[in-house]
């Protein structure tokens, strides 16, 4: 997850993205060129040794300025393209908020097209006039360079005029031999252009070895443990501390939490937005590791145990689910793919997508969204039913939802509520969400205000304490009322 938080990571995937399609052809075509070449070339330059020595060795050096001017601008373009690489990917950026539909709404709303097409055309005109600059840079350096090798062709024609006219070679010699030096020519040319086009390529395998060579971030023990298949004494955050990289916010997002959550346990976390909820859920997932304290799990840190058997007990729902563009069915089936149709069903049951499938055309088989030809755009609620169908298909010993009900209808809601103490049943729940009225049927709420748990205690207790969660629920009541 580190990554996708990291500039210089979305960087290097885009210059491995933008060179990989045509690249590994051009570096085997490069090397079969070169073979072929040489091979032709070698024949040649031994002709022309046997005429003189001073006419192939002429015909090597005017080759070499040209050989220099395009290995000196493969290192410009190199260097220029990773500079432009941020440019680049903003101007795609604009690209997609101009052309995707995630955007369309409020860009026709807001009449925001202009303002992004000015910007991307902007963009894309740098870019071009940064790469013209470069281009006729070189054009202007190979003029030069071919002047030389123009030179040399001339002087060693009129060598081999020369040596005709002497007697030292025959008409017939001399034929050959023009022959073989524009032979020659075009051969070490189509030498040298390989090789300097390898070494051009080579810079795509630094790209790409870049991108081969990151490691996962959350990393896995040499010799994992199995995690527990029942959960006896349930998960201990122990004075955990959590910041997200590369960023700039002094305080940590979570500081000193300590949290216990029992099996068979329904558990709250509570706080205003940014308090770091769904930050603590991904760290109980592993898709980050605490800086400091610990998570266990039955008294184990969480690093000690596979991470694909870790993940596999945790069932979650985030706040930003993902909807996907496939059949109803398998967007559910999607949360356990070892289940059969019967279990897709029971679970879309409990979330209520149930009466949402049913509704359409073809039940269970027909595609969500509107991306392909046949596809049904469901309403957000409804989408909200489909994934939390697909949090309760995992059989998993731990469930989370994070604000899983945001889309909801009331009854749709308290329904959801009243089967989940029943899902719960053997497992462990965590809920996340704004709505007291949700909360208040956990075992143990957790209150967060700024990264630290600063309440903690069922419903009655913290109603009775009067803090802030008892302040919170009164404020919302106080709307019913
Ligand atoms: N990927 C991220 N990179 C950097 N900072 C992040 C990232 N995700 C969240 N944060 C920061 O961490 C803090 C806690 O975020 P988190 O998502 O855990 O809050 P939350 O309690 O779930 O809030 P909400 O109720 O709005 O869902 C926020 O201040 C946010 O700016
Ligand atoms: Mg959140």
């Amino acid at each position: 997850m580190e990554y996708y938080e990291n500039t210089g990571y979305y960087e290097t995937l885009h210059r491995v993205q933008k060179e990989a399609p045509f690249r590994p052809t051009r570096i085997v075509n490069g090397i079969l060129k070169l073979g072929q070449s040489s091979i032709s070339l070698v024949v040649v330059v031994g002709l022309l040794v046997s005429l003189s020595w001073v006419i192939a060795a002429l015909l090597v050096v005017a080759a070499i300025p040209a050989v220099f001017v395009r290995l000196k601008y493969a290192d410009k373009f190199y260097n220029w393209q990773i500079k432009c690489t941020a440019k680049e990917r903003v101007a795609m950026y604009h690209h997609q908020l101009l052309t995707g539909d995630d955007h369309a709404k409020e860009v026709w709303l807001f009449g925001l097209g202009p303002l992004f097409m000015r910007k991307y055309q902007e963009l894309r005109k740098q870019l071009r006039g940064e790469r013209l600059e470069l281009v006729s840079r070189r054009s202007a350096a190979d003029l030069a360079s071919q002047s030389v090798s123009v030179a040399a062709v001339f002087g060693s024609f009129a060598f081999i005029a020369y040596q005709t006219l002497l007697g030292s070679i025959t008409l017939g010699d001399l034929v050959m031999y023009f022959g073989a030096f524009q032979q020659g020519q075009s051969f070490l040319n189509s030498f040298l252009t390989s090789m300097a086009g390898l070494y051009e390529d080579n810079f795509f395998l630094t790209y790409l070895h870049e991108f081969l060579d990151l490691e996962p971030k959350v990393k896995e023990l040499p010799d994992p443990k199995s995690v527990p298949r029942t959960i006896k004494t349930g998960i201990t955050f122990d004075h955990v501390r959590f910041g997200y990289p590369d960023t700039a916010t002094a305080v940590k997002v979570l500081e000193d939490v300590s949290l216990e959550i029992k099996p068979c346990q329904i558990v709250a976390l509570v706080g205003e937005n940014g308090s770091g909820k769904t930050t603590l859920i991904k760290l109980l997932c592993r898709l980050y590791d605490p800086q400091r304290g610990m998570i266990t799990l039955d008294g184990t840190d969480l690093r000690a145990f596979k991470i694909s058997e870790l993940r596999r007990e945790m069932s979650v729902i985030f706040q930003d689910y993902v909807r996907y563009d496939l059949t109803a069915r398998e967007n559910i089936w999607l949360g356990n793919v070892d289940v059969d149709m019967d279990e897709v069903v029971r679970a879309a049951g409990i979330s209520g997508a149930d009466g949402v499938i049913n509704r359409l055309d073809k039940g269970y088989d027909t595609v969500l969204g509107r991306r392909f030809e046949y596809g049904a755009e469901l309403s957000v609620g409804e989408w909200q039913k489909v994934a939390l169908a697909r949090a309760f298909v995992r059989d998993s010993q731990v469930i989370v939802l994070d604000e899983p009900t945001s889309s909801l209808d009331p009854k749709a809601e308290d329904e959801v509520f009243r089967k989940f103490r029943q899902l719960v049943v053997g497992r462990m729940g965590i809920i996340i969400s704004h709505r007291l009225s949700a909360v208040r049927m956990a075992d143990l709420i957790y209150f967060l205000r700024d990264g630290r748990i600063v309440e903690r205690g069922t419903h009655e207790e913290l109603m009775d304490c009067h803090g802030e969660y008892a302040e919170l629920f009164e404020i919302q009541a106080r709307h019913y009322q």
